[in-house]
Order: structure tokens, then sequence, then C-alpha cells
């Protein structure tokens, strides 16, 4: 039988601006995920934040897309979302778009990454969850981790990998696919996901035996709203080692830190800052844009977990290892946030669109007149 892991994040409120989810928040998410693991609709969960983002990671034997399952998010994120709105917290139901469930979460605010695999003799997964940016951000990462060789040793060294990756990239505005091969097409490739306002990286497959590698959320709530509510954090699935990249592969790329959009009002150039569990926080500017990567392996339907039930969760960022890129993160934020309000700070004109400035920049519209000659 197949297993599927899936995880969907939504923001439905948090402590004191948009900083993180407060623990009465999680134990909702707990409590109706546990019931759902008693009731055999899910095999297991793992609930976590992402800054301001509450993630329900599950796995189950319901496949992709599954009704029932996205239900399940949706309702604990609801009854999350209550809770945050009895507590008075910020943004409380920020990304619950719809008031009506209509069989998928997608297209309804909540972000969603989700895999289904026939389980190797041990499946490690690495699960990416981001605040502060938006789906694009991964495309940096996910090319040096499936692309390139100068990262990922096991493209050279590894023959199951020897023929490559297959990327399925987004055009969010035309909501058009495409899939590409590396690494005949890495350039193709690039040419596209360097952009990344518009294309997205959705999915990767080894190209050996078209083996799901990755998968990656991306909702654009500003395409869905019509306007800025939020950023679209995203989260992203990984498997690992055994033809696939090595777990260090996967993490190699956050050796150093690398510019994503989103930060303040969603409007900003910002260092995205790997970190461990204690520190998913956004501070600093509502920030810096901050990741968290969690191991897991997934066995017999379920995320492996110790005598108890607990899940067995390696926090992988919070490893002195990226302290380098803490560090370097903290001095690009420091250069960027001395230009305040001047680009290349803040975004351009077409992504600040969706943003409150449209509003400001009308009021000065009928000032604006001829130039004398
Ligand atoms: P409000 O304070 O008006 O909600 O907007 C600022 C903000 O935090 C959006 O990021
Ligand atoms: P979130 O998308 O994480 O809620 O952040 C909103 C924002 O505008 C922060 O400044
Ligand atoms: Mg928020
Ligand atoms: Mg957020």
């Amino acid at each position: 039988m197949k297993t599927t892991v899936t995880i969907i994040k939504a923001d439905v409120g948090s402590l004191a601006g948009h900083s993180f989810v407060p623990r009465p928040l999680l134990e909702v998410a707990e409590r109706r995920l546990s019931e759902a693991v008693e009731t055999g609709l899910i095999n297991s969960f793992y609930v976590f934040n992402a800054g301001d983002d509450l993630e329900l990671l599950m796995t189950h034997f319901k496949g992709e897309s599954s009704e029932e399952v996205h239900r399940l998010a949706w309702e604990t994120f609801k009854a999350a979302a209550e809770k945050a709105g009895r507590l008075k917290l910020y943004g409380a139901g920020q990304d619950l778009l719809s008031d009506a469930f209509s069989g998928n979460v997608r297209g309804l605010g909540p972000g969603v990454a989700e895999m289904e695999f026939e389980e190797r003799r041990s499946d490690p997964v690495v699960v990416f969850a981001a605040d502060k940016t938006e789906p694009a951000a991964f495309n940096y990462l996910l090319y040096r981790v499936f692309a390139d060789p100068f990262n990922t040793a096991g493209l050279v060294i590894d023959p199951k990998m020897a023929m490559g990756f297959e990327f399925e990239v987004l055009d969010a505005i035309e909501n058009k696919t495409v899939t590409l091969k590396t690494p005949e097409e890495s350039y193709s490739l690039l040419a596209l996901i360097g952009t990344t306002e518009r294309y997205m990286i959705s999915r990767v497959w080894r190209s050996e035996d078209h083996e799901i590698a990755a998968s990656s959320s991306t909702t654009k709530l500003s395409l869905i709203a019509g306007k800025y509510v939020g950023k679209d954090d995203p989260v992203c699935l990984v498997r690992a080692q055994a033809g696939f990249p090595a777990l260090g592969e996967i993490l190699a790329p956050l050796l150093h830190s690398y510019l994503v959009a989103g930060w303040m009002r969603g409007s900003h150039w910002g260092p995205l800052m790997p970190v461990g569990l204690k520190d998913s926080r956004c501070t600093l500017f509502d920030g810096p844009p901050r990741i968290v990567a969690l191991g897991i392996q997934v066995a017999d339907g379920k995320i492996a977990s110790d005598d108890e039930g607990r899940p067995l969760i390696a926090d992988l960022l919070g490893d002195p290892a990226f302290d380098q890129a803490r560090w370097e993160a903290l001095e690009l934020a420091s250069h960027l946030r001395r230009m305040g309000e001047f680009e290349p700070a803040r975004l351009g004109p077409s992504a600040m669109e969706y943003t409150t400035l449209p509003q400001v920049l009308k009021r000065l519209e009928a000032r604006f007149k001829q130039p004398s000659s």
C-alpha cells in the first residue's frame, strides 16, 4: 500500500502581530488530529509552527488531495482560528479566505504539499516550512539540491541519480505548468525559476523511474484574493538518501543565506535565515524570513515514533553548522534595512500591486500635472 505524507498550513492567528503561533492554538490542532488518528482517518501527525503559520504534518493511506484529509485540516484551522478569535490574537483566521469548504483546501488560502509513494526499506523525508516569504523561495534551494553537482555529490557519484531529475514549474500568472529535465535543460529551467515573482517549482521526480522526489506548496494568496492578505508562507517535502540526495545535500544550500521576497508587509527582499524550532518566530522588521527543517522517517504509513507514540523529529537547522548563515542573514538584513523604502530593498511595482501601496498612490493621483516646459 502506498503512504501519503501531507503537510497543510495556514496562518490562523498569532501573538502580538505576525510573530508566532502560541501554545493554545497548537493544542487545538493536536487534539483534533489525535481524534483523527483514533478514528483511523490519518495514521500519525506532528503539529508545529513556522513563525505565525500553523503546520499540520500528517501521514495516511488516503492518497493526495483526499477530501477527508483536507476537510480535517480545514476544520482544524477553523477551530484554531476560533480559539485565536476568543483570545483576540492578531489576524485570527487570516489565511482562511472562504467560509465554505469545497472538497480541497487548494484555492481556499491554506498551503499544501503532498507526496504519495511506496515506502522503501527506510524512507527519510525532510519537511521544510518557511515564514515571511513565498513558495518561489524554494526555487533556489531545490535547484541546488536536485540539479547542481557542486551542491549534490550524488548527482556525480550515485548511479541512481545519474539520469538527473525532472522539475514541474508553475507559471502562477497563466496558471500553467511545464516540466523540464536536468541536466539537459538546466539553463532553460534557470531562465524560468530565476523569475521568482512568477515561476515556482511545484514537484521534482527522479528521471530514471519517475519516482517522486519533492513537492512544494504553490499558493498565491494575492491571486486568489485579489489583494494582499499575507505572504504565501511555503512548505516543501523532500525525500532523502538511497537514490535521492543525502540529508546533508538537502541541507547544504543553507550553508549561506539568500534573499527572498516577503518580510515586512510582504513587501521587501529579505535574507532567509535557517533556524531551529525554538527560534521559529519572526521579530526584527517582522523577520528576517525564517526556515525550519524537520527530519522524519516514514515507516509503515506513520512517522516513526518512540515507545509512547511520540513522533521522532530531527530539528535539523538548530545545528551550529548553520550559525554562519544566520550571521550572514543578519549582515544582509542590516544592509537592506539601511535603505528603508528604496528599491531594491522594497519589492518592485508589480509585486507591490497587491499590497496597500496602490491605495496610498491613488490619493496622489489628482495632484499630478503636466510638467511646464
Ligand atoms: P495592519 O497592522 O494594518 O494589520 O498591517 C500591518 C501588518 O502587520 C501587515 O503585515
Ligand atoms: P504573514 O504572511 O506571515 O502573516 O506576515 C504578514 C506580514 O505582513 C508581516 O509583516
Ligand atoms: Mg500573519
Ligand atoms: Mg506567516
